[in-house]
């Protein structure tokens, strides 16, 4: 194969998605054997894969562990580090880093998203893809801005592979770590986008189109505190009309934020 033709492949396997390597030695799936074990009468074992995804057989009680470590947690930090150290998360051995939250938690206005992608994996931080960049504008519209006053995370903090749906053990896992940062945080208002994160906090298991715009209660600390439901950015990429439907969300939280105080004057740039 020439170089450009290789090149050609490797861009279209990235554009299917495929960003890691499997094994140190290629394997041509093509031919009816595998490389090495058509050439060597030792087989040239593969490189370890990432441990099975099991997590309750890999490290006794993944939920029960993460309960233990998210409610040790007393601060942001201290919760980002300890999830940086967590090593029961099956997702977590695949991906490259712990995509925590960005922005700016004391303005108060929590918005959490579903899982990182490509490109949140590659970074660290949470919708810096084609969503995120919607989002921003989202957010730009109703006077927040992620590096100012609003604050951003997901329900599940390590991208699952290929982007794939995370399990619900995946999600079990990932839930005690949201719930505790969602203390920490100690938001005034929150908003949930997409069906997996209205799901995974407010448990509604109706269709996001019959739960959108409808405010709902979280209890944080002593407080309830306003949730909306509203469409993800990556869904109104796919579904520009519906934009208006997000714009019509956007300024009821606007209206909610206003009459709340919100976002917190101490972090207010004018
Ligand atoms: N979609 C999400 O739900 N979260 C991200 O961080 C990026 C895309």
């Amino acid at each position: 194969m020439q170089d450009k033709d290789a090149l050609a492949t490797l861009a279209w396997l990235v554009e299917a998605g495929a960003d890691e390597a499997a094994g140190e030695n290629p394997v041509n799936r093509l031919t009816a054997k595998p490389v090495a074990a058509a050439v060597s009468p030792n087989p040239v074992p593969l490189a370890p894969r990432a441990a099975p995804m099991n997590v309750a057989s890999s490290s006794g009680d993944p939920i029960g562990n993460a309960m233990a470590v998210a409610a040790a947690a007393t601060s942001l930090v201290e919760l980002k580090a300890a999830m940086e150290a967590f090593d029961a998360s099956a997702l977590k051995r695949t991906a490259t880093n712990t995509v925590f939250a960005d922005g700016t938690a004391a303005g108060r206005v929590m918005f959490i998203g579903e899982a990182p992608g490509r490109d949140e994996d590659r970074i660290g931080k949470p919708f810096v893809g084609r969503a995120g960049q919607l989002l921003d504008k989202m957010l730009a519209s109703i006077g927040l801005d992620r590096g100012r006053n609003c604050y951003i995370t997901n329900v599940i903090n390590w991208r699952p592979p290929d982007n794939r749906d995370p399990s619900p053990e995946e999600a079990a896992v990932c839930l005690p770590f949201l719930r505790r940062h969602i203390e920490l945080a100690n938001p005034g208002l929150i908003v949930l986008l997409g069906a997996v994160a209205a799901r995974h906090v407010m448990g509604n298991t109706e269709g996001i189109m019959k739960t959108r715009g409808r405010w709902m209660e979280y209890r944080v600390g002593n407080a309830m505190v306003p949730v909306m439901p509203a469409l993800h950015p990556a869904y109104l990429l796919r579904q520009p009309a519906h934009k208006r439907l997000a714009w019509r969300d956007l300024q009821a939280v606007a209206a909610r934020m206003e009459s709340l105080g919100l976002p917190e004057p101490a972090v207010r740039s004018n």
